[in-house]
């Protein structure tokens, strides 16, 4: 059923989203508070449908029908008829604290408040609504055109029947959508990103070449790309947070992000989005 879909925050994760829900027949509702990152957000969906075209697996005219369902829009107020809004802002508490507190009182109050977030607290983001009812975690995996999984996350303060309605919103997207409790790191990152941190250790405490540790664990490992690049895929800021909101969450050191990603942050070295990181990039 064509629903109207917002996304807020039009970054690398809110661009392959707003793709995927126009991919899937949904009219969707764009908006970032960055104007730079609005035009460059809405450039991405257009690149994800042209490649979709040049590879032959859609139409030019279906194309554009899906382009033709986006409407960017300039303040969060024009969300309010959508039936279900993604958020895919910064990972920061505060910041999606305080747009939910925004969502909360500007939506239809029967849409779905949905959270992309990849580690930080969906109770706590539910409870700053207001609205914790209508509260979910619909996290999705970059790059979120290809990757099959969107975890939902399922706080207690939910209503039953609005996780049932998520979980259904995400099996239509055609993706696998799995039920997660809203403990840290959910179930992929609770596992993933510890190991991503012992890949950063490994090169730290061996010197070994990047290049070879990737190489190793592509070979070695049936990984589709090394850890290190898959870093540099997500972005070396977003491993950051994803490990220190994990270890505050548990309450356990052992998931702290390693000091090397710190440095790296400091210096601007964010993986592909900034043309460095572990490896180099061509500037897109
Ligand atoms: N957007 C859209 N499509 C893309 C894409 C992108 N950014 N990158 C690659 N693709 C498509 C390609 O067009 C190609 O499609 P096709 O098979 O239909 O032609 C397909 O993906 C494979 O791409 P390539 O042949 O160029 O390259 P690879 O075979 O190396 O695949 C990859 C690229 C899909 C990124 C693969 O390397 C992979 O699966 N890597 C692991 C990604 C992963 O683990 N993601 C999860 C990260 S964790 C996360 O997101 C959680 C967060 O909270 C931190």
């Amino acid at each position: 059923m064509t629903q109207v879909v917002a996304v807020v925050g039009l970054g690398t994760m809110g661009a392959g989203i707003v793709e995927v829900c126009l991919a899937a027949g949904h009219d969707v509702l764009a908006f970032d508070g960055f104007p730079e990152a609005r035009a460059k957000g809405l450039e991405r969906v257009h690149k994800g449908f042209a490649r979709r075209v040049e590879k032959g697996t859609l139409a030019q005219a279906d194309a554009d029908a899906a382009i033709a369902r986006l409407r960017a829009v300039e303040a969060i107020a024009e969300l309010a008829s959508a039936d279900i809004v993604i958020e895919a802002v910064a990972e920061i508490p505060e910041i999606k604290h305080d747009l939910f507190r925004e969502l909360g009182s500007v939506m239809q109050p029967s849409a779905i408040l949905a959270t992309n977030t990849s580690a930080i607290s969906v109770t706590g983001i539910a409870e700053a609504s207001g609205q914790p009812e209508r509260v979910v975690g619909l996290h999705f995996f970059n790059p979120a055109p290809v990757m099959k999984l969107v975890e939902v996350v399922r706080t207690r303060l939910v209503d039953p029947q609005v996780y049932a309605s998520a979980i259904e919103f995400a099996e239509g997207l055609d993706k696998e959508a799995v039920p997660c409790p809203d403990t840290p790191g959910f179930l992929v990152n609770r596992i993933l990103v510890p190991m991503l941190n012992d890949a950063v250790r490994t090169l730290a405490e061996t010197g070994a070449d990047p290049i070879d540790i990737d190489r190793a664990l592509k070979a070695g490992a049936g990984w589709p790309m090394g850890p290190l690049a898959l870093i540099d895929l997500i972005g070396v800021d977003v491993q950051m947070h994803a490990s220190q909101a994990i270890a505050d969450g548990l309450g356990d050191e052992h998931y702290a992000p390693h000091p090397l990603l710190a440095e790296m942050v400091e210096e601007g070295r964010l993986g592909r989005k900034t043309g460095a990181g572990f490896h180099t990039y061509e500037a897109r």
